[in-house]
């Protein structure tokens, strides 16, 4: 079983490249169902998730390569409507191919969704908005048997919660649909702003009117493209994270500040010195932060959920008692039992956790057990004292591309390690310190 080994202590310092976002690639390697051409997309990670919707793609009679971080899909032979269950699960947002395989296709025919663990993640808003426009949506033991049988039509369509996957469906579907569809509360995230762009390269009419409404004008076909996914803001934060949990002087380079101002808030109020402009931003931290007491996870421009578990992980250690409640998802305290493995003193009342700093964390053999809890233990093991090892490392490669050797140029004292050790018997518990390589 592969693991990473952290020696914690060590601050952070030099310059490090953010990668190109998991979930705005994602959606938009499924809109390339859509085209009938090639699209190019460059700045796409390569991850587990992006290959696994590259897999899907193939399996829909796409050609896929990669050259370092660009993808070249060609889309011009794409016949086949269904999706078998075990491409399905690998990861939760092969849901956003069906809005894109029924609009290219006419029917399509996949079961539900797999992904990390947090919460129940139903799709109902995705379904109800597809019907909206026209399909008609069966289930049949456990899979989802959709077809369009006179093409799907525009309309007004409202979401009951700006749900990121319901939107990127809605868009996905309605690109190509006759007639003008409007979206009503739809999520403003980054990630659904460069799929509008991404569609319009391809040729589709997609305007927003500000506030959570896009109109989507119908076109009969969408052509290929050229398009560069935006930087990963939770990448991004993750390591400003890092820095303020192990302390240090680092610049992000390709960062979109405007796409994180509600948590750089935050991490000002904790202490750290933030210095940006457009696309590269320095944080520091010096010394033992402070807590913050109001932070609370909602849709975009608010506090992304996905930066909880990574902020929680630098507040464990900060003077006095932090409070972060989560509105998005039911269940995403996850990484709250490591952390407190490591001594951290943290309470979960509900929706909300509570945490009383501590002067220092110290190494244990932790489990990540889903992609943002598992940043989370790398985070908190930068700034413990000792040695950290670190497994369940299939979750964060979800989503973070080579964390280890990011950290490494940084100065931090990681390493991944594929041997089997005593330690992974006795998950979270205090390991010694182990040679460093
Ligand atoms: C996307 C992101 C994920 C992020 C989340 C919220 C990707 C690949 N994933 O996930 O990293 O944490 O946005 O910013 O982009 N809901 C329903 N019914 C639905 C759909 C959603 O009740 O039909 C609920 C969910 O259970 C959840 C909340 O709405 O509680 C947010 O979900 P949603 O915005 O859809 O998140 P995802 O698209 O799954």
């Amino acid at each position: 079983m592969e693991k990473i080994i952290v020696h914690g202590g060590q601050p952070l310092r030099g310059t490090l490249r953010v990668q190109g976002s998991k979930n705005a690639s994602l959606p938009i390697l499924a809109a390339c169902v859509l085209s009938d051409g090639v699209c190019v997309i460059e700045n796409c990670p390569d991850l587990s998730d992006v290959r696994a919707a590259v897999r899907i793609l193939e399996h829909l009679g796409c050609t896929v390569s990669r050259a370092g971080n660009q993808l070249t899909v060609d889309s011009r032979r794409v016949s086949c409507y269904t999706i078998p269950d075990t491409l399905m699960h690998e990861m939760r947002s092969s849901i956003v191919f069906l809005g894109s395989v029924l609009a290219r296709t006419g029917k399509a025919a996949l079961c539900a969704p797999g992904g990390c663990e947090i919460g129940l993640r139903p799709i109902d808003l995705h379904l109800s908005a597809l019907r909206a426009l026209g399909a008609v949506i069966a289930e049949e033991h456990g899979t989802l048997r959709c077809e369009a049988p006179k093409k799907l039509q525009g309309t007004v369509i409202s979401l009951s919660f700006p749900s990121v996957g319901a939107t990127e469906n809605v868009l996905l579907a309605a690109a190509t649909a006759t007639g003008t569809t409007m979206l009503l509360n739809a999520a403003r995230e980054p990630e659904i702003e460069d799929l509008v762009r991404f569609l319009n390269a391809c040729g589709a009419d997609i305007t927003t009117t500000g506030e959570g409404t896009l109109v989507i004008r119908g076109v009969s076909r969408l052509h290929g493209c050229r398009h560069r996914v935006i930087p990963d803001r939770i990448a991004a934060l993750s390591f400003m994270a890092a820095v303020g949990a192990a302390g240090g002087d680092v610049v992000l380079e390709d960062v979109r500040t405007k796409h994180i101002l509600s948590v750089n808030r935050v991490f000002e109020q904790a202490g750290c010195l933030i210095e940006a402009d457009e696309h590269t931003l320095r944080i520091r931290a010096d010394g033992r932060l402070r807590a913050v007491q109001d932070i609370r996870t909602l849709p975009h421009p608010g506090f992304p959920t996905d930066a909880q578990a990574a902020v929680m992980a630098m507040l464990c250690t900060a003077k006095g008692t932090s409070v972060i409640v989560e509105t998005i998802f039911e269940n995403r305290f996850h990484h709250v039992h490591a952390l407190c493995r490591m001594g951290a003193h943290i309470r979960i009342e509900g929706r909300v956790a509570i945490i009383d700093g501590v002067e220092k964390l110290h190494g244990a053999a932790v489990s990540a057990v889903d992609l943002r809890a598992g940043a989370a233990l790398i985070i908190a093991s930068l700034g413990a004292q000792g040695t950290s090892i670190i497994t369940g490392l299939h979750h964060i490669d979800r989503g973070y591309e080579k964390i280890e050797a990011c950290l490494q140029t940084l100065g931090a004292q990681i390493e991944r390690s594929a041997e089997s050790g005593r330690q992974q018997s006795k998950q979270n518990q205090p390991v010694r310190r182990l040679p460093l390589r």
